[in-house]
């Protein structure tokens, strides 16, 4: 499933790690993820979610108030797939594995890929699916942008929250394959707004120029979540960007809140590849 970043060649797994017929190697991690990220114009270590980032978002995911569309998400998946035992789903942007388990657990039968630009989030995704016990998902570190897979080999892709490529979801994807992408509705997250900012505002749609794709559907997924902690609070904020151009002030209304009601509202969109 995987090819050679350097030279575009499938890659073999011997004991040493991931090779191809040119001799690049790549080793696997002692959890067991690869690192398949050309250093070509860019740092890895800089790439993607920071450290500070992937634990907050970590903390927050793992308290639950997300797993009503994660489950949502896995049933979509499941239909769209028809229940076929031997389907390649790639979750691209995958963050630290949250919704991969859930697309695992749902799909036991099917080979699930995770990549993501972040290593911090990689390895972190990585043990919580072994953690887990869940033996049908692997992940890489690697670019949406140059997914380290073979043309035309998965049968569907499902990218959440994280950045979308016409391009490259096309190429991966089988005949007919699946697009799955998330993302926040106009009103995610109004009640932290409202807190934050005078005068909230609702999220713009996002805009994906997805040429080679049809759109097969759309939904949205909305309900209310009472957050129960500062720390809850205080993870959620660090996960949005928000975070990053909030006033000292507001940051303090923030701070002196035990609870915090908010909406959470979704997209599902689905495609198939023209
Ligand atoms: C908002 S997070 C979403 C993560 C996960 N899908 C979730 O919903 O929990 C966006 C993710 O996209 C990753 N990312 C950013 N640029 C990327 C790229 N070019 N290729 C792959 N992942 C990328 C970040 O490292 C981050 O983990
Ligand atoms: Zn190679």
């Amino acid at each position: 499933m995987y090819i050679c970043p350097v030279c575009g060649k499938n890659l073999k797994l011997s004991k040493n790690g991931y090779r191809c017929r040119n001799n690049h190697c790549f080793d696997v991690a002692r959890n067991g993820y690869v690192n398949l990220l050309t250093t070509k114009g860019r740092n890895p270590k800089k790439a993607g979610d920071n450290p500070l980032m992937v634990k907050a978002r970590s903390a927050f995911l793992d308290k639950d108030y997300y797993k009503p569309l994660a489950l949502r998400a896995a049933e979509i998946i499941r239909t769209l797939l028809k229940d076929n035992p031997k389907s390649v789903i790639i979750d691209s942007g995958c963050g630290e594995g949250y919704y991969t388990k859930f697309y695992a657990r749902e799909m036991k039968n099917a080979e699930i890929y995770g990549i993501d630009i972040s290593k911090t989030a990689v390895s972190h995704a990585m043990s919580r699916c072994r953690q887990e016990g869940l033996s049908n998902v692997s992940f890489a570190v690697a670019s949406s942008f140059e997914l380290p897979f073979r043309s035309i080999s998965a049968d569907l892709v499902v990218s959440a929250f994280a950045p979308v490529s016409n391009d490259e979801y096309a190429r991966v994807l089988k005949k007919g394959g699946f697009l799955v992408v998330i993302s926040p509705a106009a009103r995610h997250l109004y009640g932290l707004k409202c807190v934050l900012y005078d005068v909230p505002y609702e999220n713009k749609p996002n805009v994906y120029g997805l040429r080679k794709f049809e759109k097969l559907g759309e939904e949205q997924l909305s309900y209310s979540v009472t957050l129960a902690s500062q720390e809850d609070i205080q993870n959620l904020f660090a996960m949005t960007p928000y975070f990053y151009k909030t006033s000292e002030e507001a940051k303090k209304r923030l701070e002196s809140l035990e609870t915090l009601e908010t909406e959470c509202s979704f997209v599902i969109e689905t495609y198939h590849k023209k």
